[in-house]
């Protein structure tokens, strides 16, 4: 299937800043797909260019196969975005604001509709309230209803849950997956690797204005991941015992417990069977699996010990 999104070659230089490098990306139809990268990387810059907001330096976009410079008109109705900065009239109510938007769109907002946005986002008592008396959490699901009045194709999310309460950011991600299920293809950025690791099929890693990574989720997390396994001890020991030691067993709590990562694949079994040989008094046993915030952190920090050469 063709891309809905897709990215060739581009670069964004701001004076002698090159905030994107290159970057060539195709969002898949239907897909969730995780922009992550730290403060500053360009997944922002990115998201401006493909909506329209800024001009690349070089390289091209395509959104439903229609260039974004070209048929500008046609790509901005597409794409639905909640940008990263609160940017509405304080003057208005919550109802009002999001029916100016749709008649950016040409869009008339019917009442069905309305009251399903404002229901998804927890803002129907505060229908009638003027937006400024919103709280910051309440204004961030507003801004997400506005990209969503005139039904995008393709929904931009950039840090959509900053300032969100934890109860909140749930209810936002099932709402997400509803879009999805209803064929709305989404691209997110955030900082909250949890939200990624929870949402998207495929994840893309910028760091410096360079796309250094981009996979399915499932793929990246087991070919980056091990399970860490802690063995409690009932009797603290001074050392590992050479059979566990073998397996890369550390001791940690002061001798009170024992822990040995797992390779992906690999079963806990031999680490146990070594410690039951070795009479270790097992109290109990947890394992951590690496979670895409361990994979992330890893991957950056590696881009970084190579910069430095
Ligand atoms: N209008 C601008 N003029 C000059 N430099 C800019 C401009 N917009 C962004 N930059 C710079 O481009 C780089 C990328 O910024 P961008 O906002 O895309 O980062 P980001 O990945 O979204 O970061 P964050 O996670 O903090 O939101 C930064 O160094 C930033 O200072
Ligand atoms: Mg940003």
């Amino acid at each position: 299937m063709d891309p809905v999104v897709s990215i060739r070659g581009v670069s964004k230089r701001f004076g002698a800043l090159t905030a994107l490098d290159a970057v060539d990306l195709d969002v898949r139809s239907g897909e969730i797909f995780a922009l992550l990268g730290p403060n500053g990387a360009g997944k922002t810059t990115l998201i401006s260019i493909v909506a329209g907001l800024l001009r690349a330096s070089a390289g091209e976009v395509r959104v439903l196969g229609r260039d974004v410079v070209r048929d500008y008109q046609f790509t901005r109705r597409a794409i639905g975005l909640v940008p990263q900065e609160l940017n509405f009239d304080p003057f208005f109510t919550v109802e009002e604001t999001l029916r100016i938007q749709a008649g950016y769109f040409g869009v008339r907002l019917e009442e069905a509709r309305l009251v399903e946005i404002l229901a998804a986002l927890e803002l129907v008592a505060k229908r009638r309230t003027n937006s400024r008396a919103l709280s910051g959490g309440m204004k961030r699901r507003l801004l997400i209803g506005k990209a969503l009045v005139h039904d995008p194709k393709v929904l931009f999310l950039d840090e959509p849950t900053a300032g969100v309460d934890v109860e909140l950011r749930r209810a936002l991600w099932r709402y997400v997956r509803t879009l999805r299920a209803r064929g709305t293809t989404i691209v997110l950025t955030t900082h909250y690797l949890e939200e990624a690791e929870e949402l998207a099929d495929r994840v893309g890693v910028i760091d410096r204005g360079r796309l250094v990574v981009v996979e399915d989720k499932a793929a990246l997390l087991s070919r980056h991941g091990t399970r860490t396994l802690r063995l409690g001890l009932a009797v603290p020991v001074a050392a590992p015992p050479p059979a566990l030691a073998a397996l890369g067993a550390r001791l940690l709590d002061g001798g009170a417990a024992l822990e040995v990562e797992v390779a992906s694949g690999g079963t806990a079994g031999p680490v146990l069977a070594a410690a039951s040989a070795a009479g270790l008094a097992v109290a109990d046993v947890e394992t951590r699996r690496t979670t895409l915030e361990d994979v992330f952190v890893r991957l950056v920090a590696e881009g970084a010990r190579e910069r430095r050469g």
